[in-house]
């Protein structure tokens, strides 16, 4: 069976479970996704120690409205590791590869976090794919000296101690203030991630480490965009999220209060809401 298969039909965008994986080869690695629902192509990409899943809410909301592709990025969930670094680039071409196999020539593509900076390369080396993109929670600056350190501890963190890195990453994703509030999902985070070989952990931790400055791309570009932002988010300062998109006008923002970085998780309706509107004013602009 090829087809994605949605479970359960809620509100709340909770409880849902796409389940079944579409495949296809890049290089001599499986790629896994879904796709699923009618309407204007929308590609969802995932970020860093997550995987197509997270999109599950959303897509069982919105099958009567968008054709959506949810594509696991190498080294997370179904699809495997090409190497030990897996640049933003790579990962770009992966999911070319994917909109080659289900014949789609155009789409929308948004990226949470780290789905953002593969959305920006793919952006940059596919223009004529694109209709729109979005950064849901993610940045087009590239690493700060301080933050490549970072990433270069958490690679040897990661190669002894792969669960503790997990353990210790995740929780702080979400706003600090609300972790009581937020332990299921926090939880439910931490377990999904344990789930990803150290491999991919890394192979991914050192292509972001890698990635290049993408703010004049982001400030040049022709297509409309989408930026989607926690006010609480401690991955990005609401100064460097403004920054970025002040005085764009082809940029639509989202600045929401009481949100960290995962507000599929925090606030899934109002992030779900800004992707649906988004896209339903693409379609109307034509
Ligand atoms: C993510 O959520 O994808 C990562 O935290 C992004 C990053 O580490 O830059």
């Amino acid at each position: 069976m090829i087809s994605a298969v949605c479970q359960g039909v809620s509100s709340n965008f909770e409880g849902f479970k796409i389940t079944t994986v579409r495949t296809t080869r890049f290089k001599r690695v499986e790629v896994g996704y879904t796709r699923h629902g009618v309407g204007e192509c929308l590609v969802l990409l995932h970020g860093f120690l997550e995987d197509s899943s997270m999109w599950d809410g959303f897509v069982a909301n919105h099958s009567d409205q968008f054709d959506m592709i949810t594509v696991d990025l190498l080294g997370h969930g179904s699809s495997g590791c090409t190497g030990y670094v897996h640049t933003m680039e790579e990962q770009a071409e992966a999911v070319l590869t994917v909109l080659k196999a289900e014949n789609i020539e155009k789409c929308v593509m948004i990226g949470h976090s780290m789905g953002g900076y593969v959305t920006l390369a793919f952006a940059e080396l596919y223009p004529e794919r694109l209709t729109g993109f979005g950064l849901f929670h993610s940045t087009a600056y590239r690493d700060s000296e301080a933050k490549k350190a970072d990433r270069e501890r958490a690679v040897n963190a990661i190669m002894d101690h792969p669960d503790m890195f997990v353990e210790l990453t995740i929780p702080r994703l979400f706003a600090s203030n609300r972790h009581d509030e937020m332990k299921a999902e926090i939880e439910a985070a931490i377990d999904l991630a344990k789930g990803h070989s150290a491999q991919g952990i890394i192979a991914n931790a050192r292509g972001m480490k890698e990635r290049k400055d993408q703010s004049e791309f982001l400030r040049k570009s022709s297509v409309p965009i989408l930026f989607v932002h926690g006010n609480e988010d401690p991955i990005l300062s609401n100064e460097l999220a403004r920054k970025q998109t002040l005085g764009c006008s082809h940029i639509t923002t989202h600045f929401m209060d009481g949100v960290g970085h995962m507000g599929h998780s925090e606030a899934p309706e109002k992030c779900f809401n800004a992707i649906s509107n988004f896209m339903n004013e693409l379609v109307v602009n034509g």
